[in-house]
């Protein structure tokens, strides 16, 4: 067990990483588990510290354009475009690995995803750096998403000496994850950035769905993202109430309120209908209902349009079976 603290001290969080720890770092999506991207004993304490398997791949944390030609070469000018749009924001690129990217960051895979994160703390901690930061999502393998200092401390506390404390995260819901076939984007994650946003600028960008069986990003793989409390998802919230029968149910509604449930076993996502609330809302709305005990908690999905996809893409993969 080490001590865990949480604060705001960036130079500090640098020291502790440049000595080859791991520290928790915001992001405008969630919380990351930060390690030197150049170091392999790094990455292996990441692995080890969230219990993830060695064959699920690590994004890389940039701060400055001109480190891409570090870490990857051959850069599809598709590439160039998404990342001149949405970058420094939720929008995570496969491109091919230069060798001072250990096989372990992108288990053996030729390609590195690789992420500019928009958050100003993370920014300033990476400009103070001369390698980039690993970070998966600061969470043990296949649990909630942390988007506040304080999930990570539940969930990690004792294992990491530092949570660099920057607030709730923004957005709330991981980075979009995008490939190239040649020139052709590839969207293998959804997430923050959406479907149409992408098409927008790349009409013919292209999907990997999970239907097509082929988890090249395994943030594609069914039961993630899960809490330890049995989670139904339903376009009927009424009825699965009321199937729930006596049992203790929580409830996280999109945007209304339930009136035969107490209040503080339900979570309303956005009482605006705002889907970006909504995503903000959600993992906090599942690990607050998850620490009450419940027997279940029945989440109503969200409509299916713009990042509405990704909060009901997380939250089928959280009402999976474990
Ligand atoms: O928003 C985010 O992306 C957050 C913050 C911390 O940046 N990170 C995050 O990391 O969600 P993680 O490890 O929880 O999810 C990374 C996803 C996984 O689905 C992983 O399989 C995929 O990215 N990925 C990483 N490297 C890859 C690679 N070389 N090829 C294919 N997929 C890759
Ligand atoms: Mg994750």
């Amino acid at each position: 067990m080490v001590h865990t603290q949480i604060g705001k001290d960036i130079d500090y969080a640098a020291s502790l990483l440049r000595s080859g720890e791991i520290v928790a770092i915001p992001t405008e999506t969630v919380y990351g588990l930060a390690g030197n991207a150049f170091s392999e004993q790094a990455v292996k304490k990441i692995y080890a510290i969230k219990n993830r398997p060695l064959h699920n791949p690590l994004i890389v944390h940039l701060a400055e354009k001109s480190f891409l030609d570090r870490i990857a070469i051959n850069i599809p000018s598709t590439a160039f475009l998404l990342l001149e749009k949405f970058s420094p924001g939720p929008l995570t690129i496969l491109l091919e690995k230069k060798e001072s990217i250990p096989g372990i960051v992108t288990s053996g895979l030729p390609h590195v995803a690789v992420r500019f994160p928009s958050h100003p703390m993370t920014i300033e901690l990476l400009r103070l750096l001369d390698f980039p930061l690993a970070a998966p999502s600061a969470n043990p393998f296949g649990y909630i998403s942390p988007t506040r200092a304080e999930h990570v401390m539940k969930q990690l506390g004792g294992k990491i000496p530092y949570i660099l404390d920057g607030g709730i995260c923004d957005k709330g819901i991981e980075s979009t994850v995008v490939g190239f076939q040649g020139e052709v984007p590839v969207v293998h994650r959804l997430g923050a950035i959406s479907l149409e946003d992408i098409r927008h600028l790349i009409p013919g960008t292209i999907t990997k769905t999970r239907e097509e069986h082929q988890p090249v990003s395994p943030g594609m793989l069914l039961h993630h993202y899960s809490p330890s409390t049995k989670t139904i998802l339903t376009d009927d919230l009424e009825s699965a109430i009321k199937q729930a029968g006596n049992k203790k149910a929580g409830v996280i509604s999109f945007r209304r309120t339930i009136h035969n449930i107490p209040n503080d076993h339900q979570y309303t996502l956005s009482s605006s209908g705002d889907l970006e609330e909504a995503a903000r809302n959600l993992y906090d709305a599942l690990h607050q209902l998850d620490a009450l005990q419940l027997d279940l908690i029945i989440v109503e999905k969200v409509p299916d349009e713009g990042i509405g996809k990704a909060i009901n893409d997380r939250l089928e993969r959280a009402a999976a079976r474990r």
